[in-house]
């Protein structure tokens, strides 16, 4: 296995991460700042929360595992267990508004995950911060929101990891983040922050995660608290995989109930160990990097590409409601899926479907063979079935001919759609197909392929280049 020039892989790897920490580790002032904002928050949510509140900063910043330049500030106000939880949740995010200050120019949103939180923005394209409502438990037994066992993160973070560890954290981040696989969060289905830094105490190091990765076999149960891999042979692989309805088990040490890895997709985990393949044969920047693409002209591309491969592109444009954005990615994901069925079991199968959204406008395509159905052939009822074949005939009035098949009538019909374009433009007024709450069809709904226009095909470009396999 030749790593860099000379080396054996493992020195490739190691002078390969000190370059890689240069230039993604925080730096010292870097560092300073997020300290000072910190710091200046919590002492203006002081001064607003009530004495049996406390205030705690969580995730990344407290831990030190957060990547240069791309993390928020996340800071806990810790309500007593004995609150009512929606009273809790509203208390929390009147006094995070409260603070803010808009005379200077800073700004709240309310967002929603598991649970609502405020995200400050100060203005100044610095860093920003995530405030957070929860309750104070001493462990799991306890937990009343979804967000509760945060605190608990931090702690078993701090206590198991090393400097060196919290580093190779970053470093997972970075890598996974570069590949388009860092995040829960419904577009990306990929690893958490949590879950990479539950990788590395459970495998040691950012070597030791991509060698297991490049041997992944599923199903993989970890039981992360005393780094145990659980046979999901035995009795109790078989009742963790039941009980958490996945083949992919990490549990949470603060929580053996969760599985940190429940929203990881199964392409997340196979990009992975391809990726972990890639990094062992040629451990270097650019395969550490992923791929880089330019979306100007994406039409020119989008159509080069659609010419070569003597294919159809349709697209369907969309606008979404103002809601978070998982929601309508899921409306999405199903709708493509829906589509998708619909037109394949009309003879006109994708080859590959698409879907993106961004700024409010949202993107399905289909990559489909150039295809036209003249005639499809129904099969009917046996002739022994009584009076199944005068139905049959009956509700085939506008058949070209029937048959007989051994003992069945069969009708050669005219289809209901001869091409996917007359699937896709009726889609509208398809009482049959109901389109997703959340999205809204554009006033132009379909354009198929010079007809796409440049704004929709960047998103399609977008989407086509992430799903992308390229380290093969
Ligand atoms: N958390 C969780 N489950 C989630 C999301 C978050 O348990 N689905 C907890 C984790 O303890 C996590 C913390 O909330 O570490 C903060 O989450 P987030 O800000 O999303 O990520 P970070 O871990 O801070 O990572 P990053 O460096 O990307 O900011």
């Amino acid at each position: 296995m030749a790593v860099g020039r000379g080396k054996g892989p493992r020195m490739g790897l190691e002078s390969l991460k000190a370059r890689i920490l240069r230039s993604i580790k925080p730096t010292d002032e870097e560092i300073r700042f997020a300290t000072y904002r910190a710091n200046e928050i919590i002492a203006r949510l002081k001064a607003a929360t009530p004495r049996n509140v406390e205030i705690v900063t969580a995730g990344s910043v407290a831990r030190g595992t957060q990547v240069r330049g791309s993390y928020d500030i996340d800071i806990f106000l810790l309500f007593p267990r004995s609150q009512d939880e929606r009273r809790m949740e509203a208390e929390g995010l009147a006094i995070a508004k409260k603070i803010v200050n808009k005379r200077r120019g800073e700004s709240f949103a309310i967002k929603y995950a598991e649970h609502p939180y405020v995200k400050v923005s100060f203005g100044d394209d610095k860093i920003s911060a995530d405030i957070v409502p929860a309750f104070k438990i001493k462990d799991a037994t306890e937990i009343g929101s979804a967000v509760d066992r945060t605190p608990l993160h931090n702690e078993f973070v701090n206590k198991n990891l090393n400097g060196r560890q919290k580093d190779d954290v970053r470093i997972l981040k970075a890598f996974l983040k570069n590949h388009e696989v860092y995040g829960a969060e419904a577009k990306v289905r990929g690893f958490s922050g949590y879950l990479c830094e539950l990788l590395i105490f459970n495998y040691g190091s950012f070597e030791g995660v991509i060698n297991a990765f490049s041997k992944m076999r599923l199903p993989l149960i970890v039981n992360v608290g005393n780094k145990l891999c659980i046979d999901p042979k035995s009795a109790e692989g078989v009742a963790l995989e039941k009980q958490f309805k996945s083949d992919f088990v990490f549990l949470d040490p603060t929580d053996i109930n969760r599985n940190v890895a429940a929203s990881v997709s199964q392409r997340s985990i196979a990009k992975l160990a391809l990726l972990s393949k890639s990094m062992l044969k040629k451990a270097d920047m650019k395969t550490f990097s992923g791929p880089k693409y330019s979306t100007t002209m994406s039409r020119d591309r989008i159509l080069a590409l659609q010419k070569a491969m003597n294919i159809d592109i349709y697209l369907l444009a969309f606008k979404s409601d103002d809601i978070a954005d998982d929601i309508v990615w899921e409306q999405l994901v199903k709708f493509r899926n829906r589509l998708g069925d619909l037109l394949a079991k009309n003879g006109f199968s994708p080859l590959q479907s698409f879907q993106n959204a961004g700024n409010g406008t949202c993107i399905i395509a289909f990559l489909i063979n150039k295809s036209e159905t003249g005639s499809v052939l129904l099969r009917g009822p046996s002739v022994f079935m009584g009076d199944a074949v005068n139905a049959f005939s009956g509700a085939h009035k506008a058949s070209f001919a029937l048959f007989l098949e051994n003992d069945r009538v069969v009708s050669l019909d005219k289809p209901r759609y001869s091409n996917a374009h007359e699937l896709l433009s009726g889609l509208k007024r398809n009482n049959n197909v109901t389109i997703p709450s959340h999205l809204k069809p554009a006033s132009s709904f379909l354009f198929v392929n010079s007809e796409i226009p440049e704004s929709y095909a960047k998103l399609l470009y977008e989407a086509f280049e992430s799903a992308r396999i390229r380290y093969l």
